[in-house]
């Protein structure tokens, strides 16, 4: 049995990605860290336990973060951040946890050590506090994949940056610094480059199960406006699949299924803190100028067709 944590600011992806990760039979979540991202805190929190009450599982507990933050992702995840169709009987706040999900994760951790895999598809906040107040947390760690971050100079939210690693440069650069378990990293050009065709789309949330209505709603939204930017030049540059991009999806998927992504460097990697421009952009050490003993596995490409599997069994 695998066992996961997951720290998530529950979008319309990391939805697709925790629901992949209840799906498995052998995959046990302990717990879920919820941090402010693609919508504010009040809205992830919800958002999680209307996934986790999908799948029937809101046994798994749900922790909060130290702190909200206003840096929150643009317009692609709906106002509520699950495409703006509310549930009127979501389950409220009083399920999540009292007890913070920072200390939540060292715990879970340190009771398992050697055992979890932690999946982040968040700004890193949570993580790099974990760190800092518990610091050999890494080596109690099976591994730990990372949605985040790029390899080319071209962002999705600022000029050169990808929109975890810019909500919060400094938690990025602390994990990928400190971080020294095997550390593999889903990036956005690596997730566009595989992104699933809008066919492929149809046949997946078509399945006639309750899960399925389900990703269908809440993923209508962001798929009409990817649908619209991909005439972009932007996105065709970029984007050889022209679909949709299932970005926090892969970094799970690749936790759960270890032949998935089929070509990765080990690299050392790190984040810039102070440019202009580039502010929150990886950077990939390839002259080894950083002198990182730690060098992260970065992912190149993937078997598309498994990872198409995997997406049709996540909604059954
Ligand atoms: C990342 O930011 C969020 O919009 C997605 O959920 C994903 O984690 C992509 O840059
Ligand atoms: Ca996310």
């Amino acid at each position: 049995m695998k066992k996961l944590i997951i720290d998530v600011d529950i979008g319309v992806d990391d939805a697709q990605a925790l629901m992949m990760a209840l799906a498995d039979p052998d995959v046990q979540v302990l717990g879920i860290t919820c941090c402010f991202g693609n919508t504010p805190l009040e809205n992830v929190l919800r958002n999680t336990l209307r996934v986790l009450k999908v799948c029937n599982r809101l046994d798994i507990p749900v922790y909060k973060p130290l702190l909200d933050d206003k840096r929150h992702a643009g317009d692609y995840h709906g106002k509520d951040g699950l495409g703006d169709v509310p549930d009127p009987d979501a389950p409220g706040p009083e399920l999540v946890q009292k007890k913070k999900g920072v200390s939540a994760l060292i715990k879970m951790i340190k009771q398992n050590p050697g055992e979890v895999t932690l999946v982040a598809t968040a700004p890193l906040t949570n993580l790099a506090v974990a760190v800092q107040l518990e610091p050999s947390l890494p080596q109690k760690l099976k591994a730990l994949y990372i949605m985040g971050g790029n390899t080319d100079s071209r962002g999705n939210t600022t000029v050169c940056g990808e929109f975890n690693f810019v909500a919060d440069p400094e938690a990025a650069y602390i994990v990928l610094d400190r971080y020294t378990c095997p550390t593999y990293i889903a990036t956005w050009e690596f997730s566009c480059r595989n992104s699933l065709p809008w066919s492929f789309c149809d046949h997946w949330l078509d399945q006639k199960t309750e899960k399925a209505a389900f990703m269908k709603k809440i993923t209508s939204y962001s798929m009409s406006y990817a649908q619209r930017a991909r005439s972009e030049d932007y996105q065709k540059e970029i984007t050889e699949g022209q679909g949709f991009n299932a970005c926090d999806t892969y970094a799970l998927a690749a936790a759960i299924n270890e032949t998935l992504v089929t070509e990765m460097e080990q690299v050392g990697v790190s984040v810039e803190l102070e440019g202009k421009y580039t502010r929150g952009m990886m950077v990939l050490d390839y002259m080894e100028l950083l002198n990182k003993k730690h060098k992260a596995f970065v992912m190149k490409t993937v078997d598309l067709e498994k990872f198409k599997e995997m997406l049709m069994r996540s909604l059954q």
